[in-house]
């Protein structure tokens, strides 16, 4: 089968590794793409945001299947167009996709579905939300309600952050993704992230992991889209799993088949473990971006196999097999991020750090130069990761692979998989 996966950063190279080893796979097409994902296939310079292009592509290269990366394409409702041309392709539809797209659409889907989640209120105009925080007082969250790049969430400590935050989302901070804002209960307690493959009428959690959203060390300062992430996550337990199944995902999947509108593809729960029980943050339509670059390296079966049983409703149990053995990335960041990243400085020795044994480093943010040279592109560069019999294994080896990279603008968080380390 010839396939194109859709996206570029280091989600995609992991998934383009992985690809790489089915045997279904005749030839990997990856638009834009990455260096890291040109070792496992062919980049093509498409503009994602084209569908006419997309499937013009497709057709001219007999593409049988398309995996989308990240979340814009399927918001913007590239799976609809691409099924309506007849090609097949992996992610939830438009309207599946509101399940990442738009907050206040999930939390009223959580109220019909009966799904643990922080308690909220929808405002579309500052007035009355200043006044309803003025009562609720802080800590509270404010969310706009649209896809803002992850930047779109502020957990005020604070009545006058609060009435900020409200401030600068009505005022225009996020666009359009500002025109609603959904505030919410303030919850307490370890945060997980969790997937699951759902094929329509019913769902397979994949193994659990864990992020580390802030960019400094002991979880301090701004939120970023993740700065490291581990394979298991401990504090997902056996029995917080199957509740997150029985109270969150097969629910949402019983509510969207009942709407008309069947959610496929991956579906990732951000989940609060509280005293109470696990609560649902947010939905995600897509793979976590670093958590699929730990979970890729623990997968033993056929992803590919599982992706195509997905898109045709025949998924079971049995499609996902995983190693014992543990995983961890560290996100090798530029210098700046997440405010102002500084790009373009020349990124040494990664051979060094790749030839060690059970370490990946995944491209995220790169670029070759006319000569060859590999730069930094954007804010996250590599995802060093390393898997190993143990997480204490695992994190040694990343860290160890981390520092034989020679690249004098980049810093990474020194903590990543501590909590779930023996102190
Ligand atoms: P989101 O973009 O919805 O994932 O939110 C970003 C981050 O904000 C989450 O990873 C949490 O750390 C935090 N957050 C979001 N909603 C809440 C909430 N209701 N209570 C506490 N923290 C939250
Ligand atoms: N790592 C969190 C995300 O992909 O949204």
């Amino acid at each position: 089968m010839r396939v194109l996966l859709i996206g570029s950063g280091g989600r995609e190279h992991a998934l383009a590794w992985k690809l790489a080893q089915s045997p279904l796979l005749d030839h990997l097409f990856i638009a834009p793409g990455n260096p890291g994902t040109a070792q496992h296939g062919t980049n093509v310079p498409l503009d994602v945001g084209n569908h006419r292009d997309i499937i013009a592509f497709c057709r001219q290269e007999h593409i049988g299947f398309v995996i989308i990366g990240p979340e814009a394409p399927l918001v913007a409702g590239i799976v609809d167009d691409l099924e309506a041309a007849g090609i097949q392709a992996f992610g939830p539809s438009k309207e599946a996709a509101r399940l990442e797209g738009s907050k206040a659409f999930t939390k009223e889907l959580c109220q019909v579905a009966n799904i643990p989640t922080a308690a909220f209120t929808r405002f579309t105009e500052a007035g009355a939300a200043k006044e309803y925080v003025r009562g609720t007082g802080a800590p509270i969250v404010i969310k706009a309600d649209g896809l803002a790049a992850g930047k779109g969430v502020v957990v005020a400590s604070t009545l006058d952050e609060a009435l900020k935050a409200i401030d600068m989302i009505f005022g225009g901070a996020f666009g359009s993704a500002g025109v609603e804002i959904v505030v919410e209960e303030c919850l307490f307690g370890e945060e997980a992230s969790f997937f699951a493959l759902v094929d329509g009428h019913t769902a397979v959690p994949l193994a659990s992991a864990q992020d580390h959203k802030r960019v400094g060390d002991g979880d301090t300062g701004p939120n970023t889209g993740g700065m490291g992430a581990y394979s298991p996550a401990p504090i997902v337990t056996d029995a917080i799993r199957d509740r997150v199944m029985q109270e969150m995902i097969l629910p949402t999947v019983h509510e969207m088949k009942r709407r008309g509108t069947p959610f496929k593809g991956v579906l990732f729960a951000g989940l609060m473990i509280t005293p109470d029980g696990p609560k649902l943050i947010e939905y995600n339509t897509r793979f976590g971006d670093p958590e699929c670059e730990v979970l890729m390296p623990r997968l033993q079966s056929d992803l590919l196999a599982a992706l195509i049983a997905t898109v045709e409703g025949r998924l079971k149990a049995d499609d996902l097999v995983w190693s014992d053995d543990a995983a961890l990335a560290v996100i090798y960041a530029a210098k700046g991020y997440p405010a102002a990243p500084v790009t373009g400085s020349v990124i040494g020795s990664l051979e060094a750090a790749e030839t060690l044994d059970d370490v990946h480093v995944f491209h995220a943010g790169t670029k070759r130069a006319a000569d060859g040279t590999l730069c930094s592109s954007g804010g996250r560069v590599l995802a060093v990761t390393a898997t190993g019999a143990t997480l204490q294994a695992a994190h040694d080896r990343a860290y160890a692979a981390l520092g034989k990279i020679d690249w004098a603008d980049g810093f990474y968080r020194h903590d990543i998989g501590n909590k779930a380390l023996a102190p």
